[in-house]
């Protein structure tokens, strides 16, 4: 799945709702402005795999549930996940060599699935300049073991291309523009400097959840991207 040159496709916005109303009602709601809805814990927890294949139908999905646990029971969470369509799945670095290794053989048997590591989460308050570290450490680390790609902030992302190429993946949350809250976030950046700054795809959940118009809102962070 190499990423394509149209913005709304490296848009993702992380349906932090709590139920399959709500979920579906933001997926209308967007409609085909974005390209990728990212099923979190609460609404995976709350409605699992049905409301998954829903989603699946007009959207690519990004199911975020940052497994971390040891080696053979993360293999098989992955392989659980790849048996439901998803697009992309992720794990956090912080499971360490083992467990990534073990992770990424289980992707393989789903070539349409591109497993990804977590890096630093963006809400972690490590100074900047230790999560660039940290931060590359981890994906070299998640490179080695056959991942695609990582998550992690803006700020890290150039560092984590220049070392590991520009086709491993960095999908950025920590997404906010036009003065908004930026609530738990740490290491913040607005869409255009996310794309200026390397990042695949972006992560943005509450300013669109959270807006008069999600539509509206997505227009608006495509239309930033655009800008870069
Ligand atoms: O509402 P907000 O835009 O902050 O949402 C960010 C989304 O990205 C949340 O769903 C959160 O779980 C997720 N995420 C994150 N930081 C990471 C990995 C995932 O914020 N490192």
């Amino acid at each position: 799945m190499m990423r394509d040159g149209l913005m709304k496709n490296r848009l993702m916005v992380a349906l932090d709702v709590n139920n399959r109303d709500a979920a579906l009602n933001m997926r209308d709601s967007l409609g085909d402005s974005v390209g990728w809805l990212k099923v979190g814990l609460r609404l995976f927890v709350a409605e699992g795999p049905a409301l998954v294949s829903d989603l699946n139908q007009s959207h690519r999905i990004f199911l975020d549930l940052k497994f971390h646990d040891i080696p053979n029971t993360v293999a098989q969470a992955v392989e659980s996940a790849g048996g439901l369509g998803v697009n992309m799945i992720n794990v956090h670095a912080g499971g360490g060599a083992d467990m990534l290794n073990a992770a990424a053989k289980s992707a393989a048997l789903f070539p349409d699935m591109k497993l990804i590591a977590v890096t630093v989460l963006t809400s972690d308050a490590m100074p900047k300049d230790q999560a660039r570290v940290v931060a590359l450490e981890r994906a070299r680390m998640a490179q080695d073991a056959g991942l695609s790609g990582v998550v992690c902030s803006v700020f890290e992302a150039a560092s984590i291309k220049a070392a590991c190429g520009t086709d491993f993946m960095t999908v950025t949350p920590g997404i906010r523009w036009g003065g908004q809250g930026v609530q738990d976030q740490k290491r913040v950046a607005d869409p255009a400097t996310a794309i200026a700054g390397g990042s695949d795809y972006l992560v943005v959940g509450r300013p669109i959840l959270q807006a008069e118009s999600p539509r509206q809102a997505a227009l608006e962070a495509l239309a930033l991207m655009a800008s870069a």
